[in-house]
């Protein structure tokens, strides 16, 4: 919300009232005197006018958990664990999921209750990589590089993936990057070779790294450099 807003919202204040106290550097964003009636303010932000409180920071959230198999990427399921499940109540009501896993995919998932960074994080546009350890059915085709880098064509939602790379670490394992998060993405990118996926680990998203201290179902904060690579 824009500054002169918020503080227009306080009883005690005109708007003509709001611009003086601004011009006079009364107004401070964490503790910085901000004269700018336009600039934007989150949540997590503390405003104050002179020593008043108008907004106390809403502290902001950034975690990564490792999914295990079988648990959902949802906030509640009548049937199955889901990962808020794995957080302690008062914090999983406050989080929501930045990038979903299936059920039967495990590995890095980001949780946070800042919409924005999670939004920054999933955008497509912003082509971010996720890369993801994957278990085939069968052998890899010889195929499957090339068609995986031309890009795949999904006629339901007519788009074309982003290239995506493939590092094969034997005959049915591989390492994949992609830049988008579609429904079933991965799956359905075999699909095209009838190689049905038995196994999908999630090891990255962008240059966040599932720490390899986090059992599955454990979970730990976001360092400020990995918050801030985002
Ligand atoms: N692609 C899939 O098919 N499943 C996932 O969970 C993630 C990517």
């Amino acid at each position: 919300m824009r500054l002169d807003r918020l503080l227009c919202q306080h009883p005690q204040w005109s708007r003509r009232h709001v611009l003086t106290l601004l011009v006079q550097g009364r107004v401070r964003v964490n503790g910085a005197v901000t004269p700018d009636p336009t600039a934007e303010v989150r949540p997590f932000d503390a405003v104050t006018v002179d020593d008043q409180v108008i907004q106390a920071a809403t502290p902001a959230h950034y975690l990564m958990l490792h999914k295990p198999v079988g648990v959902l990427s949802a906030t509640a399921d009548p049937v199955h664990p889901t990962v808020m499940g794995l957080l302690p109540p008062d914090l999983a009501e406050q989080l929501h999921i930045g990038g979903r896993l299936d059920r039967a995919s495990s590995g890095l998932m980001l949780l946070t209750n800042d919409g924005q960074w999670s939004r920054r994080a999933t955008a497509p546009e912003r082509r971010s990589p996720k890369t993801y350890l994957v278990t085939l059915a069968h052998p890899i085709h010889p195929d499957t590089e090339r068609v995986f880098a031309e890009g795949i064509h999904f006629p339901f939602e007519d788009v074309t993936t982003s290239p995506a790379q493939l590092e094969r670490l034997d005959e049915r394992h591989c390492r994949l990057t992609i830049y988008e998060g579609r429904y079933h993405q991965i799956k359905r990118m075999f699909g095209r070779f009838r190689n049905p996926v038995l196994a999908l680990h999630r090891e990255a998203m962008g240059t966040i790294r599932l720490d390899s201290a986090l059992a599955p179902g454990q979970y730990r904060p976001l360092t400020p450099e990995e918050v801030a690579s985002v």
